[in-house]
């Protein structure tokens, strides 16, 4: 049974022009002593093959924050896993809420979509989480782990994914569970991913992600099954990512 490698990854999510390429080399230059975790940045994909050319080859992994599930075709707007690819992304955080519920993501779609980034060589974050109303009704264990049967597919089953849970009420608001709450969750995820990809369910990291920042990082990161944390708007700024990455 091998442990998780950790797995810090920075979700810029619709923030970034080029004057943001600083704060990535900022990152990729602050970064010393990190063991086997891994660092990522997940930033607008019009800005990861600028990021590839700034700081690629480096510590910092290239991510993308979506994809369509098809390779490519008529479907103006969109993009596909091979094309974050190409772009430079080795990653793909799938599922966010922000997606599930402003673009109508449903678990099946979120599945086809990890088909994709696997068909792509990319490692996708699958993300899951309650929102506050599920919490207040005593229903978020059974929603995240009902979450992760339907966006986890089979395929994934010997590849190199994560899952980030994030509670929607926690992304954006300085709320945060407790410790507790985080670990009576991840324990809740990690036995779901136990059952559904037996012993290969124990290597993929379980990231907690909502106002995640240097000052709470530590001890969320020290949290029994946290794997690493998906950083929102705490990532754009690099002293502030680093902080959090000094919290391993
Ligand atoms: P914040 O860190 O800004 O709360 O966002 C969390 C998140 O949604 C990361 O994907």
């Amino acid at each position: 049974m091998t442990a998780p490698t950790p797995l810090i990854a920075g979700n810029w999510k619709m923030n970034g022009l080029a004057a943001s390429l600083d704060e990535a080399r900022a990152v990729a230059a602050g970064l010393g002593g990190l063991g086997d975790a891994r660092v990522a940045i997940c930033p607008p994909a019009t800005l990861i093959d600028r990021l590839r050319q700034a700081i690629g080859g480096g510590p910092v992994l290239l991510g993308g924050q979506d994809c369509r599930a098809e390779a490519s075709g008529a479907f103006t707007g969109d993009l596909s896993a091979e094309m974050l690819a190409d772009a430079g992304a080795s990653l793909v955080i799938l599922g966010h809420s922000e997606r599930r519920a402003g673009h109508g993501e449903t678990d099946a779609l979120v599945a086809a979509k990890v088909g994709a980034a696997l068909r792509a060589g990319l490692e996708p974050i699958v993300c899951v989480g309650e929102t506050l109303e599920q919490r207040q009704a005593g229903e978020a264990l059974a929603v995240v782990t009902g979450q992760v049967r339907g966006s986890l597919p089979p395929e994934l089953a010997g590849r190199r994914f994560a899952v980030a849970y994030e509670p929607v009420w926690a992304i954006g608001t300085g709320l945060t569970p407790t410790t507790a709450e985080i670990e009576e969750m991840h324990a809740a995820v990690r036995a779901t991913l136990r059952e559904m990809f037996g012993a290969a369910g124990e290597t993929a990291p379980i990231l907690y992600g909502g106002s995640v920042k240097p000052s709470n990082a530590a001890e969320i990161l020290h949290a029994a099954e946290v794997g690493g944390a998906l950083v929102g708007g705490a990532s754009l700024k690099a002293a502030d990512f680093l902080g959090i990455i000094q919290g391993l």
